[in-house]
């Protein structure tokens, strides 16, 4: 597949109006994908799960603009509110897919759009709002094509949302998701995320994810500065390799359910990507106090009662605490009893593994 097989072909039939809601949820990384090249191609392939309860709900309404004026003609609406803030990213977005759906100058679009989770929990939307719009903007091509398989339409909503933002790509689908070229995975591209091909062990499939609020806060760097900071970083080239052995080295530790070693690839990729933003010019802390108290904690509980909680981070403070469903109660009790006073206003998310976007 190359961006080619992307662009349609002429449509004939244009329907006047119309309007489509989807639900796409987030995701959380385990191997992570930092560092990108142009075009939004990463530096190296990523594999993640797929969220359940953080989602993003999109209305996307069209009607056929009477004159065309050269340009995108949108509104946008967050939580019922004109959002102005937002409508730079989305202009960036349409400019980079227009290729690929023709159709965007003919119309004027009312975007409706709300998170599951508040605004201000330092919780990135960038993966499920970027991914719903793709997937709005596909129910538009598929009633213009509609002979289109669900195949295709998932993978050009992937290959569509990764152009609004990488980890998009990775939130069409569900449980366990795949990202970027790797010499094993057949099937696997730069240009759309897949479903993990290879066997995955029951023990992962559901699992929880019990989202820690560290910090609330906009994020200190954005993810696109985060990003061009591996460009000229000493470590990046060493970091990119790992990527590709770590994901390689998953394979048998998702299909025999080895959890211990499951612990050890996660837990070092997040610190991994810290260590890089550590490391780079300029750099940057990116933990707060309380991520590393909580994390020191999950380490003491997980040694003191042989269960398999572990931690992932994303570029932020927040910390996701991973634990299988068989140990939900005691991992949930320490949870309540030791971690949620690190977080700012006491507050957490619980999420588990989800299976992937909806059409409401
Ligand atoms: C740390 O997908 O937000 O969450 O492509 O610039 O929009 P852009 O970046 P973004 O980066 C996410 C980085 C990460 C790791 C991951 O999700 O793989």
């Amino acid at each position: 597949m190359t961006h080619k097989n992307f662009v349609p072909s002429i449509y004939l039939h244009l329907k006047n109006e119309g309007k489509v809601t989807w639900k796409a949820p987030s995701n959380i990384a385990l191997i992570k994908y930092w560092g990108k090249k142009e075009n939004q191609i990463p530096a190296n392939p990523s594999v993640s799960f797929t969220l359940d309860a953080c989602a993003t709900t999109t209305t996307l309404s069209y009607t056929k603009l009477q004159k065309k004026n050269g340009g995108f003609s949108f509104d946008l609406f967050f939580e019922g509110k004109p959002k102005e803030d937002f409508k730079p990213k989305i202009l960036t977005f349409f400019t980079r897919i227009e290729k690929y759906m023709p159709f965007l100058k003919e119309y004027h679009f009312k975007i409706e759009t709300e998170n599951s989770f508040p605004h201000s929990s330092g919780i990135a939307s960038s993966a499920s709002g970027m991914a719903v719009l793709a997937l709005c903007l596909m129910s538009i091509e598929k009633e213009l094509n509609p002979e289109m398989d669900l195949g295709f339409f998932n993978q050009k909503a992937s290959f569509l949302a990764r152009l609004g933002s990488g980890s998009a790509c990775r939130s069409i689908e569900g449980d366990v998701v795949q990202w970027g070229n790797h010499k094993e995975i057949d099937g696997s591209s730069d240009l759309f995320a897949i479903k993990y091909p290879f066997k995955v062990h029951n023990v992962f499939k559901k699992y929880h994810d019990t989202i820690l609020l560290v910090d609330k806060g906009q994020k200190q760097v954005s993810s696109t500065v985060g990003h061009n900071l591996m460009n000229d970083h000493p470590f990046s080239k060493k970091r990119f390799k790992q990527a590709h052995e770590n994901l390689s080295t998953l394979q048998a530790v998702f299909a025999k359910g080895n959890l211990d070693r499951f612990i050890e690839i996660v837990e070092s990729e997040a610190l991994t990507l810290h260590a890089m933003m550590m490391t780079s010019l300029p750099y940057f802390i990116l933990m707060k106090p309380n991520t590393l108290k909580i994390i020191d904690k999950i380490w003491e509980f997980r040694k003191t009662t042989n269960t398999h909680v572990c931690f992932t981070l994303d570029a932020g403070a927040n910390v996701h605490v991973l634990y299988p469903e068989n140990e939900k109660d005691i991992v949930f009790q320490f949870i309540k009893d030791e971690l949620v006073v690190y977080c700012e206003e006491q507050q957490y998310i619980c999420d588990r593994i989800g299976f992937g976007a909806k059409q409401l």
